[in-house]
């Protein structure tokens, strides 16, 4: 996507041809700056420190943090290492998983002398599928907004109000995002839509990226508070929700920022469709129970405590919300159990949250996850 003209793309190559560059997303929406990964520890900070996040980013880096280690030893031992440091950065994304799995099919089988090479050709190569398939997942959920478009307006609506949570847009992804990319090509399209963006407690994600990639796209917006939504939908003020996911079940069960379930719950209850846009790579077809087999990360309580921004003076600044010695917890995702989700969206289409919407898009995996 386009910031002030100029096309990005979340994860790149560095002009040296072998750093990995990215955009800290700690310091959005009030500063732009990249930063060069050069190493296997650099590419894990970025992902636990969450200087990169979003289940498709998170992989795509991975796949990049493996190239970085070959770099420097690319023997089994050494490549087997770096999977278990990747892999213990963040543990809901699935994509993670994947995209560590399908760099080992592609290095293992291949001479050591020549891993370097394969390493950047397959992770270039996932980068390039994310963005192939996030648009295709656009290009669905236009489709759905424009009918739910076309029946607003045949009952006099000025606007179509799409809710959206945390940050699936392309800050997430390595282009177009998930969730958000229906919206930007409905926006594209000439559709009058307008996005009300949960804050998304306690990281703020709503607010700090989903916030600005709207902004520099030019979408209409309104933040609100994550308690607001439900408020909204009874009041006729949301015609579709969309979420992205960070794992979803073979079932349909939809793991994906916490506070999702909420929305889901309301959304239900008034009659709002409730989509989830998700690239096939964040299916675990291993996973059928999403409530009892999806881990959910807890994160460090300072998040709930303490919020960042920009201060008074234009410089950035941390404060504390809570009193001295009030305990805090910070689980980062919740799971909303497939009866609730009235949409699957994607690159192959939309289907129902069921195991048999999902079979029907992707047969070749239900038959190998019977
Ligand atoms: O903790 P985060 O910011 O990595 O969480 C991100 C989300 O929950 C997104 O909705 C999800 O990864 C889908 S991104 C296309």
């Amino acid at each position: 996507m386009k910031i002030n003209g100029t096309a990005y793309r979340t994860i790149w190559l560095a002009a040296d041809g072998w750093g990995v560059e990215i955009i800290d997303q700690t310091r959005l929406p009030h500063e732009f700056v990249t930063v060069t990964l050069r190493s296997l520890e650099d590419a894990a900070r970025a992902i636990k420190d969450m200087w990169v996040r979003g289940a498709p980013l998170i992989g795509a880096t991975a796949a990049y943090g493996m190239a970085l280690a070959a770099r420097a030893d690319a023997s089994d031992v050494a490549l087997r290492s770096a999977y278990a440091v990747l892999h213990a950065t963040r543990p809901t994304a699935i994509n993670l998983k994947w995209a560590l799995d399908g760099m080992m099919a592609a290095l293992l089988p291949v001479p050591v002398p020549e891993r370097v090479g394969a390493a950047y050709a397959r992770a270039a190569a996932i980068a390039d599928e994310d963005v192939a398939i996030n648009s295709a997942i656009g290009d669905h959920g236009l489709r759905l907004i424009e009918r739910i478009w076309a029946e607003r307006k045949a009952k006099g609506a000025e606007r179509i109000n799409v809710l959206t949570h945390c940050n699936a847009g392309w800050l997430a992804t390595v282009d177009w995002g998930t969730a958000i990319a229906p919206i930007y090509k409905a926006f594209d399209a000439g559709l009058p839509i307008h996005v009300w963006v949960d804050e998304t407690r306690p990281r703020n994600q709503g607010a700090s990226l989903t916030a600005r990639e709207l902004n520099w796209h030019g979408v209409p917006h309104t933040v609100i508070s994550d308690n607001t939504g439900g408020h909204l939908m009874q009041h006729g003020m949301v015609d579709l929700v969309i979420v992205g996911t960070d794992r979803t079940t073979r079932n349909g069960d939809v793991c994906n920022k916490i506070g999702t379930y909420l929305k889901a719950l309301a959304a239900k209850d008034n009659g709002v469709p409730f989509a989830v846009a998700l690239p096939s790579p964040t299916i675990d077809w291993t996973v059928a129970d999403g409530l009892a087999e999806i881990p959910i990360e807890q994160r460090d309580p300072a998040e709930v405590t303490h919020i960042a921004g920009k201060a008074g003076n234009g410089a950035p600044a941390t404060v504390q919300l809570t009193p001295d010695g009030s305990p805090a917890a910070n689980y980062a995702f919740d799971v909303t159990p497939a009866r609730l989700v009235t949409f699957l969206i994607t690159e192959r289409g939309s289907c129902p949250a069921s195991r048999d919407g999902l079979a029907a898009l992707f047969p070749e995996k239900a038959r190998e996850y019977r």
